[in-house]
């Protein structure tokens, strides 16, 4: 940050800010986590001045030798990983990654059936204030009102009845296991494609932790940023043999790499896949199963915890890195409840719990992760006192108390520095 400092003071200081505000507080959203300084460092390198429009060996631009190495090596590690036939590392974030499938599956105005928005699907399957909605024809499952779980004979209604052309399998706020094989045998049943987006589970999949959708699935998608822990991005990983279609000019890896590139984008972002190849890299080794199986341990662990001080947890518990807070019984909505937890220095984000009676930009619930905490080091006890923290900031407006809990998180953050050697802390 030396050069910084004496270039640009503003910027400097927002970012020397941001740094401490992470430090200094309990980061809860389900969808961040902390990259490592490798993934750091090959984010802030020189590749990020490169053009490289096309694909290794394949470019529109000279000096590409180095470029093509590395994504190589980021495609190579990306399918090791995963077990996937084919990689393409080049989508910028997880919702081009999601149009760019799109492209490759179906026509615009096709029929594709997703998770609801409302139940915990994401504004790109099939919203209809995103590109998704408007531009194909979205039908929708959720989750039933019993035990607010997907019921798989009702998916398959829905798909019987409708005929979608692709079936997306995924999330953004849901804490349940997807039945991947029952999502193959309704897509099987009625000719459709199965694309899982696994942008929230991707890093437990990777640790063998969570059920593999990739044996199962034409297409997944995932961002490399969330459970994953590498930089802002994503990927896409099929199949080479296109099921549906084998008669095609193009394979299903040929659709998928031309609808990303030229199709949706433009010049990759050298720097980000030369991090998203120092992430899988991490991913594949020993500590990152271990990391996993922590994440999943204090997920449940912060479950339990809030449950016992008498909070509801939408489906009763989490089997993943999430979970769902049910604010009804505290007669709360989710955005002040969210600005309760900001003031204390603990981050989450207000959601939609299903059938909500109240609006989105104020919904019942909050929705929170352990992926962050967990690469801090925080285990099980701390996620005890951590629910303690929550339920006395959602419960009380005294501003004695507030303080009294601000001061305890910040000395629990200050057992587990980010970045302690690092210049910008
Ligand atoms: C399931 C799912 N898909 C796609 C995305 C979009 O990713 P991005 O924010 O990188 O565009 C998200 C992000 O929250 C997600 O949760």
């Amino acid at each position: 940050m030396n050069h910084l400092k004496q270039t640009d003071p503003e910027i400097a200081e927002a970012i020397a800010a941001e740094t401490k505000r992470q430090q200094d507080g309990l980061e809860l959203i389900a969808s961040e986590n902390i990259v490592s300084p490798s993934v750091l460092e090959a984010l802030g390198s020189p590749l990020t001045n490169k053009y490289s429009e096309g694909y290794p060996g394949k470019r529109y631009y000279g000096g590409n030798q180095h470029i093509d190495v590395t994504e190589s090596l980021a495609i190579e590690r990306a399918k090791a990983l995963f077990g996937a036939e084919h990689a393409n590392v080049q989508p910028h974030a997880g919702s081009p990654a999601n149009l760019a499938a799109y492209m490759a599956l179906a026509e615009t105005g096709d029929k594709i059936m997703a998770m609801d928005l409302a139940h915990g699907g994401h504004l790109t399957h099939g919203s209809p204030v995103n590109f998704s909605g408007r531009l194909y024809r979205f039908v929708h499952y959720g989750v039933n009102r019993k035990d607010e779980r997907i019921d798989m004979d009702e998916v398959r209604e829905i798909a019987v009845r409708e005929r979608p052309k692709v079936i997306v399998a995924g999330f953004t706020a849901y804490s349940r296991h997807l039945d991947f094989a029952a999502f193959r045998a309704i897509a099987d049943e009625i000719g459709a494609y199965l694309m899982t987006d696994m942008a929230h589970f991707a890093g437990l999949v990777a640790a063998r932790v969570h059920p593999d959708p990739v044996p199962h699935s034409d297409v997944v998608t995932t961002t490399t940023h969330k459970t994953l822990r590498g930089p802002r991005g994503a990927m896409i990983l099929c199949r080479t043999a296109d099921r549906l279609r084998p008669d095609d000019k193009k394979n299903l890896a040929q659709k998928i790499d031309s609808a990303v590139f030229p199709g949706m984008q433009g010049g990759p972002l050298d720097h980000a896949i030369a991090a998203k190849a120092v992430a899988f890299r991490e991913a594949s080794l020993p500590e990152f199963t271990a990391y996993q199986k922590q994440v999943l341990k204090n997920a449940v662990a912060l479950s339990a915890a809030l449950q016992e001080r008498g909070l509801k947890i939408v489906s009763g518990g989490t089997d993943n890195h999430l979970m769902l807070l049910d604010l009804t019984s505290l007669n709360l909505g989710g955005k002040e409840a969210e600005t309760k937890l900001d003031s204390v220095g603990i981050c989450v984000n207000k959601n939609m719990i299903p059938f909500d009676q109240r609006k989105p930009n104020d919904p019942s619930g909050l929705r929170l992760g352990t992926p962050a905490l967990t690469t801090r080091g925080f285990t099980e006890p701390e996620m005890a006192e951590i629910a303690g923290l929550i339920v006395g900031a959602l419960k009380t407006a005294d501003g004695l108390t507030h303080d009294g809990i601000r001061g305890k998180v910040r000395e629990l953050a200050g057992r587990h520095p980010i970045y302690a050697d690092w210049p910008w802390c």
